[in-house]
């Protein structure tokens, strides 16, 4: 343990004092061991798990899926880093370990791993890093998150690229008929297939394995905006296909410090993408894709944080992290479809949803109830205004309690009266 202790504390800083989140997590552990199996339903574990959540007591916090509550470890991980670069200059990142254990979170061969501030950043790296000219194509949805899809839209303006955003299914009932979907889109001129892996929208898990094969087929790239999953869900990038490009947030659900982003990228593109920020190392290809992570001088604290939302999630263990969100977001689900006049917009198909209850009554303005819902018991959620959806959209995760989740269906039901 001390030694264990020692190691730790001079991952972000050589010759630091050892940190004290690490004990934390430590204690943590022990913690959770002494309060059963972490089943989904069993709330005295997940209520221990809250309290490394930042949480006001009194908020009723349904919304990772825009910026997640920070747990305790990360928080104290970028201080102590930050008073350590204070302390004993010069800091330094410990790349291979951040990149193993982050490797590990995701399923990626850590070779391929970028740390950009967030999911936009990524995405622009990589449609700037294309060579992309007039006429070539872009297929989308009309599910994409302006992050994910302001990129190509610049494509679009600046170099004539097309970009063509397909109708997704709502809500979708099979994998097969989005494949179909991009199978009967794609063209002659059609360069890129660049879709998210869960839609910001209504939590639609899109069937990224068959889009990589039909990407593959056709000698197309394949860009997956991963923002949600990690954190959330298992991630396994060597079981996603032949995905190109995976970009996330983990700033979202798997409460990594604010401007915290992840780029992975397959072999080819290390020595092939453009850098969008261009320093020392740009054009050394020995360097792989770490040439990306050369951006000048930035906030290397977050990275401390992210190592420690890491290291905090596989201690409460990502099958039960999973497990517990896909069990909350089933019940908030069932709970809402019941009331009546209620239409979702969510899939109800588990093998196509994940994480978020979006939906919308006939009658009531979605922002309206996020007010209502807001003043009565300090309820945070998000309304889906883009593309003139107009849902409410719910994203429970690990912290909320099953009463939570009860109370929330109850207030909306009240509301719908
Ligand atoms: C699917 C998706 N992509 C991209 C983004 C942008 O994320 P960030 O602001 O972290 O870049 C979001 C944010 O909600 C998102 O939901």
């Amino acid at each position: 343990m001390h030694t264990r202790r020692r190691f730790l504390g001079t991952l972000f800083g050589a010759g630091a004092a050892a940190a004290a989140w690490p004990e934390r997590l430590d204690a943590l552990a022990l913690g959770l061991a002494g309060h059963g199996a972490g089943g989904p339903e069993e709330d005295p574990f997940w209520e221990l798990v809250r309290g490394e959540f930042m949480i006001p007591e009194d908020r009723l916090f349904l919304n990772p899926a825009t910026l997640g509550p920070q747990p305790r470890v990360v928080v104290d991980a970028v201080t102590e880093h930050t008073r350590r670069t204070a302390e004993t200059y010069p800091p330094a990142v410990d790349w291979d370990g951040l990149k193993t254990r982050v490797g590990g979170l995701i399923g990626a061969d850590p070779a391929g791993l970028v740390f950009p501030r967030n999911t936009t950043e990524a995405m622009s790296f990589v449609a700037n890093g294309l060579e992309l000219g007039p006429g070539d194509e872009v297929l989308t949805t009309d599910h994409e998150h302006i992050g994910g899809l302001s990129c190509w839209e610049l494509l679009a303006a600046r170099r004539e690229v097309v970009v063509r955003q397909l109708p997704l299914p709502v809500p979708a009932t099979s994998a097969d008929e989005i494949v179909a979907l991009f199978r009967d889109a794609i063209t002659p001129r059609t360069r890129v297939l660049s879709v998210s892996h869960v839609t910001f929208t209504n939590g639609t898990v899109l069937p990224i394995l068959a889009l990589a094969d039909l990407c593959r087929e056709r000698g197309l790239v394949c860009v997956v905006d991963g923002a949600h999953p990690p954190g959330m869900m298992r991630v396994d990038l060597a079981a996603l296909g032949p995905i190109d490009f995976y970009a996330s947030s983990p700033h979202k659900w798997l409460g990594a410090p604010m401007g915290t982003g992840l780029l992975w990228m397959a072999e080819p593109w290390r020595t092939r993408l453009w850098p969008t920020l261009a320093s020392g190392g740009w054009d050394d290809l020995a360097l792989g894709a770490h040439r990306f992570n050369h951006m000048g001088t930035t906030d290397e604290s977050r990275l401390a944080g992210l190592d420690a939302a890491v290291r905090l999630h596989a201690t409460i263990g990502p099958d039960r992290i999973e497990a517990r969100n896909r069990f909350l977001r089933r019940r908030l689900h069932d709970a809402i479809a019941a009331i009546p006049g209620v239409t979702i917009a969510s899939p109800s198909d588990e093998t196509l949803v994940a994480g978020m209850v979006s939906f919308r009554f006939g009658s009531v303005d979605s922002l309206e109830l996020q007010r209502r819902l807001a003043a009565r018991a300090n309820v945070r959620t998000r309304v889906i205004s883009e593309y003139g959806y107009g849902w409410m959209r719910l994203a429970p995760h690990i912290y909320n309690t099953i009463e939570e989740i009860d109370r929330v269906a109850d207030l909306i039901a009240e509301e719908a009266r």
